[in-house]
């Protein structure tokens, strides 16, 4: 994908080898001058654009942080340690990264006047109070990481009040899409992995719950609309607005795979959210985003043998369309 709009800027991704950040550096890198700094914890030097330079090193090293940052007109801060459960039982460290790294971060970017986008997540709202999930709902983190990325999001919009920096925070509901890896790396790789290999694929719980799933291009586009917006000091939800059940993930991944995989249950994990949908309406009235990567069509690129094109314009059908009122 390109980026429309942002062309001769000097920028900065941070975690620019993870999942989503590699993609964004993709759109970036033809037209712009893009850093990226990475500790390459979970993210891949080969998912790395060639016209990327790369600094390997900490957002919590001040020395390595300021060198990022100086000179840069523009930060996508995608750096973080995105293991719920690692926040949990090691609430300091991931604060350390998820916040007070971005703290710093803000102040540098203050010094060069740049604008900041940040990667704030749908963690913040918890058990959701409501169904779609607004931008106003109730914000109730059930983990070190949701609070982390709640206080992250609430400094970058009120630093663009105090301090007037730009400043946007998108709220990532969950993200798919190719190089998503690792133990930590959501429920659609890993059942991909299961029915790859012919393994069971492991639901856990009824597989009633349900997510919205989005696609990273998608994510990539709605970084790309952050980075000019003149809606700063706000957060947007990024999602599709559809949701889909674990049930039919699991059964949607298995037939795009053509494997034999049993589908089994284990315990429900514990504390899981049981539905999340994103509220869009403020993403499309004034970011001007919506997702427009339909479930089936994802899933099927995914699993392989065709292009994302060809699966849309094959038809994959959207989410399963159950709708909770
Ligand atoms: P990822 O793990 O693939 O990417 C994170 C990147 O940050 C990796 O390249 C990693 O090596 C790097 N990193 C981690 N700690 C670092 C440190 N201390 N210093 C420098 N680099 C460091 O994860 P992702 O899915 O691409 O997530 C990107 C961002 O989006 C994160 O902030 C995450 O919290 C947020 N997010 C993701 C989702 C999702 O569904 N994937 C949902 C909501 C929010
Ligand atoms: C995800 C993100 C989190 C983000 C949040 C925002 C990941 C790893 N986590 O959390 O960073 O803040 O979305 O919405 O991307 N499941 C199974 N079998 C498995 C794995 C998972 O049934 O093998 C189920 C889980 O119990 C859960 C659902 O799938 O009900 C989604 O799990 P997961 O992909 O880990 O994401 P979230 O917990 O929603």
């Amino acid at each position: 994908m390109d980026a429309p709009g942002i062309r001769g800027r000097t920028v900065l991704v941070t975690g620019g080898a993870g999942f989503i950040g590699s993609h964004l550096v993709d759109a970036l890198a033809p037209h712009n001058e893009v850093r990226v700094l990475d500790n390459f914890s979970t993210g891949s030097r080969d998912h790395v654009h060639d016209d990327a330079d790369v600094i390997d090193g900490d957002v919590a090293d001040p020395v390595a942080l300021g060198r990022a940052v100086r000179d840069v007109d523009l930060v996508f801060h995608l750096a973080a340690l995105v293991s719920v459960d690692l926040s949990v039982e090691q609430p300091r460290r991931s604060n350390e990264t998820n916040l007070e790294s971005s703290l710093l971060l803000l102040d540098l970017a203050r010094q060069e006047d740049a604008r900041v986008v940040v990667a704030s997540s749908a963690a913040v709202y918890g058990h959701p109070s409501e169904l779609p999930i607004s931008e106003t709902a109730r914000t109730e983190p059930t983990s070190p990481y949701g609070i982390q990325k709640l206080a992250l999001d609430q400094y970058a919009r009120r630093y663009a009040e105090l301090y007037d920096l730009s400043t946007v925070a998108l709220r990532f509901f969950n993200v798919y899409g190719p190089r998503q890896r690792g133990p930590y790396s959501g429920v659609i790789s890993t059942f991909l992995e299961q029915a790859r290999a012919g393994d069971p694929i492991t639901i856990e719980g009824d597989g009633e719950q349900t997510r919205d799933f989005v696609h990273v291009r998608d994510v990539v586009r709605a970084n790309l609309l952050a980075a000019t917006t003149d809606e700063t000091g706000e957060a947007f939800n990024v999602g599709t607005g559809e949701r889909t059940s674990i049930r039919h993930l699991a059964e949607t991944v298995r037939n795009a795979t053509d494997s034999s995989s049993p589908i089994v249950h284990r315990d429900p994990r514990p504390g899981d959210i049981t539905h999340s949908r994103a509220e869009t309406t403020k993403a499309r009235r004034r970011l001007g985003f919506d997702a427009e990567i339909p479930f089936e069509a994802g899933i099927r690129s995914l699993a392989g043998g065709t292009s994302l094109e060809a699966a849309i314009s094959d038809g994959g059908s959207s989410a399963d369309g159950e709708s909770i009122t």
